[in-house]
């Protein structure tokens, strides 16, 4: 148990002074029913790096409050007085809960102090509320079991009792136990974003930890939804520039291998670099497609990460209709090639871009330049003109929109202009 600066860590846990109000409420309330609340896992960590220069202070970090006592009663009793509203209550005697301090959100996680049982490999957990020790004996990683005291009996003291410290001081990603992969493997994937987040390294325990569960074949019985889930943590929450070490340091541990996912490595380089390009244009949904689609070593791979039998088969017609315009692009003119374009979800067409690395350009092109090039007359326009049922005004919008990009029409006259000619043409 040491010390700390308790007014520079609420400084760097509560920005706004609101927040720090409302800290002291919730140490208050705790005195007054007795009961142990604490700071604990990522917020305690990142302050501790902080410190040492290690970590840039970040602006909004969200936390979790712990509290070794009746979480539910507690919440009641804030209730009186706050204005919040709970939006979560888990199986694992999580709560999360918005409050409005001065009509401004803030979300907070609040934990119950929990001792948790693995009955089955890779199977979540049954838990059970019990005090600040067993809390942190669970924990994945010691650099994750430090805590700091908001209240008494430990108020303003860190509690180190796993050595948590002297990791964070070397730089060590460490498991608690060697069964600790077993009980849950998606401690393997967090362990791997802190490696690479951080720039740690793997503590021997670690690779020993990582035998264990390999022999135990605990990755296969994972759940596709937690495999996917834990995969889509490393692009939604680590984000595009350290993707590629993440991946790359999953396949070099051989973690896709024994969670039954066969991935095209090859396509690592380029699936990121993509990633990367739409991501401000394309919604998480479709990023997740690109991702999933591209990493994968052959569609079948998708069953794996939760994708349903017929959302593969739909895909797989799809690449196979694609490889077909592959082989032959090169001998089809700039309308050809828009038809086969215009065809496929732009989800669709990105990823394809990482499966046929020669098609990435022009799919690229299509994406930023094509697909955003529109005739400036629209459909009501060319009602007035005289054109009259929705699929000719469909099929004149692509003409003029062909025309625009071959560079034959620049203005709204000139469609005008092209309109006329082409209506006599027909006549
Ligand atoms: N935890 C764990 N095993 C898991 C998930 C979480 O032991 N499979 C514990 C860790 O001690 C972790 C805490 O729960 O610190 C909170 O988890 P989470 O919010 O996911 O991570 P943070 O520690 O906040 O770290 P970060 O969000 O920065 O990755």
């Amino acid at each position: 148990v040491y010390p700390v600066d308790f007014e520079d860590f609420l400084d760097f846990v509560a920005k706004e002074e609101e927040t720090k109000e409302f800290l002291d409420r919730l140490r208050k309330l705790a005195k007054k029913r007795g009961e142990f609340l604490y700071f604990a896992g990522g917020v305690v960590r990142d302050y501790l790096l902080f410190k040492k220069g290690k970590l840039n202070p970040q602006s909004s970090k969200d936390f979790d409050i712990v509290l070794e006592g009746n979480l539910e009663k507690f919440l009641q009793e804030l209730n009186e007085d706050l204005n919040k509203e709970i939006l979560f209550k888990s199986q694992f005697l999580t709560y999360k809960v918005r409050f409005f301090l001065d009509g401004e959100p803030l979300e907070v996680d609040f934990i119950t102090a929990r001792r948790e049982v693995y009955e089955e490999i890779a199977q979540l957990p049954k838990v059970f509320p019990s005090n600040f020790m067993d809390d942190l004996l669970r924990r994945d990683f010691t650099i994750n079991a430090l805590a700091i005291g908001l209240s008494a009996p430990y108020e303003g003291l860190l509690l180190d009792l796993l050595d948590g410290l002297k990791d964070l001081e070397a730089s060590l990603v460490k498991p608690l136990h060697l069964n600790s992969f077993v009980e849950d493997p998606t401690r393997i994937f967090r362990g791997i974003r802190y490696k690479v987040r951080l720039g740690f390294d793997f503590s021997e325990e670690f690779y020993q930890a990582l035998e264990v569960c390999y022999q135990k074949e605990a990755l296969k019985k994972l759940s596709s939804a937690r495999l996917a889930n834990e995969l889509k943590l490393y692009l939604f929450k680590e984000g595009e520039e350290i993707l590629l070490k993440l991946l790359e340091t999953t396949y070099q541990l051989e973690v896709f291998k024994e969670a039954g996912l066969e991935v095209a490595r090859e396509n690592f380089p380029l699936l990121c670099e993509v990633l990367k390009e739409v991501k401000e244009e394309f919604s998480p949904k479709e990023r997740e497609k690109v991702y999933f689609l591209g990493m994968v070593e052959s569609l079948s791979g998708l069953e794996r990460l939760g994708f349903s039998e017929v959302e593969i088969t739909r895909i797989e017609s799809l690449l196979n209709n694609f490889r077909g315009f592959y082989h032959k692009i090169n001998t089809l003119s700039l309308k050809e090639k828009l038809e086969w374009f215009d065809k496929v979800r732009r989800e669709y067409l990105c990823a394809f871009a990482v499966i046929f690395p020669e098609l990435k350009e022009e799919i690229f092109r299509y994406l930023k330049v094509y697909s955003k090039v529109r005739p400036e007359l629209n459909g009501e326009d060319l009602k007035k003109l005289g054109f009259r049922s929705g699929k000719e005004i469909g099929e004149i919008l692509k003409i003029l929109r062909l025309k625009r990009l071959e560079g034959k029409v620049k203005t709204k006259e000139d469609e005008i202009e092209f309109l006329k000619k082409f209506l006599v043409k027909n006549e």
